[in-house]
């Protein structure tokens, strides 16, 4: 069953948030936002709409091996970035931080590539459930325990078209 937990007009004020703040931290720099498949496409898109900071979007996607027990350097990119972020300002845009192995990951890689700043801007953050330390820079709602569906989250791939997000109980 699955309970309504964040409405989109709740959602919409969590993006515009996010997105101010990453318009007064840039000033008028040129930011490389790169979106995480699939969880992530839905809030990038809302996000990079409410910036008006000159932009590039890329896309990049990434399985994990496994469980979340995995250590750091274990993922497998499925999808790389097409452009050089090579002295630009990346903003990272996740949907859920949860272990925050995949991003720790994600973040070695993109950091390899020589940007000039690179920063994680994720719509939900489980810190409680992290494995390795990592920090969002721009954080929509921080999350209990608890697993969400909707506004670009799955769960078995279904459910990503919900325009709010739910968290799946079993009662
Ligand atoms: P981790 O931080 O490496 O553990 O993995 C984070 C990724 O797991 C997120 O980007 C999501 O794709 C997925 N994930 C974590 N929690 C949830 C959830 O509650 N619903 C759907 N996907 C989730
Ligand atoms: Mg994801």
């Amino acid at each position: 069953m699955l309970k309504r937990l964040f409405s989109r007009d709740e959602i919409d004020d969590a993006v515009k948030r996010l997105a101010s703040q990453i318009e007064n931290d840039y000033g008028d720099e040129k930011i490389v936002f790169i979106c995480l498949l699939k969880g992530s496409f839905v809030f990038t898109s809302d996000l990079i709409r409410q910036i008006h900071n000159p932009s590039r979007i890329d896309f990049l996607r990434v399985s994990s091996y496994g469980s979340g027990t995995n250590s750091k350097g274990e993922v497998n990119i499925t999808k790389d970035i097409e452009e050089s972020i090579e002295g630009e300002n990346v903003v990272i845009v996740e949907d859920i931080i949860d272990s925050g192995l995949t991003l720790a990951c994600v973040r070695d890689l993109l950091y390899a590539k020589n940007p000039k700043s690179l920063k994680i801007c994720a719509l939900l953050d489980k810190r409680a459930r992290r494995k390795i330390e990592i920090e969002g820079d721009y954080i929509g709602f921080a999350l209990e325990d608890g697993f969400v569906v909707g506004y670009g989250i799955d769960f078995a791939e279904m459910y990503r078209n919900l325009p709010d997000i739910y968290v799946v109980s079993e009662d």
